[in-house]
């Protein structure tokens, strides 16, 4: 039987990029996203370019809805997950009072719930065959409070904080879950949370979606359990160890007001 490895967040950026590195090593592949289209020919591509199969399934993930559909589908379904990949995620940047509350549960929903949804409902069907793999994307953002992106360097923090966890609770399953702390990556990210993307383009240290793609599959055949690309990003996460809290909230309060919307 197939087995696949279902991907959120594909149609753009590292969840791509994840996807293209899977299908070079020859994984079948189901993808999701919200825009149909852009799925659709990226199955195309990869399909002719690798010779794996590639499904697709447009879904609004923040949508609970849409989401319990989708999942009811997998259940019922007769297709093996051996490998989740948790990628779809977006931003809200700027102060916290002055955004529509519409805008932070939108990112609550995808970041923290949709996530965690998907690993529950995966994560069982998984237990059932045997095993599996999750991967769920964080950030290196997760290491620290965020101020004027507060809400989105909270949610990464309970990514990176449930997948360490969660680790740890179903090894026995034969399941092994992984977390991946990307830095700056050249992707529509910031230009979809209408963040300053001059302070994207002038970060010396960001690193394109398919070097992160790449580090990142080497690190899951190895069942690494943080998976951070660059040495510069290794080397930020350990700062805020070496600081007081107060200190770390300043740096980053001031860092993070550059990438804030003019
Ligand atoms: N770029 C960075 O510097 C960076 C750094 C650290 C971590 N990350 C994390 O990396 C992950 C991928 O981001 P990216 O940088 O690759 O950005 P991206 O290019 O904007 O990709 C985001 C993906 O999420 C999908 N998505 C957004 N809302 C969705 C929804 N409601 N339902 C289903 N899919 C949805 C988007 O597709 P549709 O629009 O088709 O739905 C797209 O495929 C995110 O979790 C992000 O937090 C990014």
């Amino acid at each position: 039987m197939t087995r696949y490895a279902l991907i959120t967040g594909a149609s753009s950026g590292i969840g791509l990029a994840l996807a293209e590195a899977l299908a070079r090593r020859g994984r079948s592949l189901i993808l999701v996203a919200r825009q149909r289209d852009a799925l659709e020919s990226i199955a195309l591509e990869l399909n002719q370019r690798f010779g794996v199969e590639v499904l697709f399934r447009a879904c609004d993930l923040g949508e609970p809805l849409r989401l319990s559909g989708f999942l009811l589908e997998l259940e019922e379904g007769d297709r093996q997950i051996d490998l989740l990949v948790n990628c779809a995620g977006i931003g809200t940047c700027g102060p916290f009072l002055a955004h529509d509350w519409s805008a932070e549960q939108d990112l609550i929903e995808l970041n923290v719930l949709a996530l965690t949804r998907l690993c529950h409902a995966i994560g069982n069907m998984m237990a059932v065959q045997g095993g599996g793999q999750i991967l769920n994307v964080s950030s290196i953002a997760a290491f620290q409070p965020g101020p004027w992106l507060s809400t989105y360097f909270a949610s990464k923090a309970y990514v990176l904080h449930f997948s360490e966890g969660l680790r740890e609770e179903v090894k026995k399953t034969g399941i092994k879950v992984s977390v991946l702390c990307p830095g700056v990556t050249r992707t529509r990210f910031f230009d979809a949370a209408k963040m300053n993307t001059d302070t994207v383009e002038q970060s010396t240290g960001a690193m394109t979606p398919e070097e992160v793609a790449l580090y990142t599959v080497r690190a899951l055949e190895k069942n690494k359990a943080i998976i951070i690309p660059g040495r510069r990003n290794r080397w930020i996460t350990r700062v805020p160890r070496l600081l007081s809290r107060w200190m770390t909230r300043k740096i980053a309060a001031s860092i993070n007001k550059s990438y804030c919307p003019r």
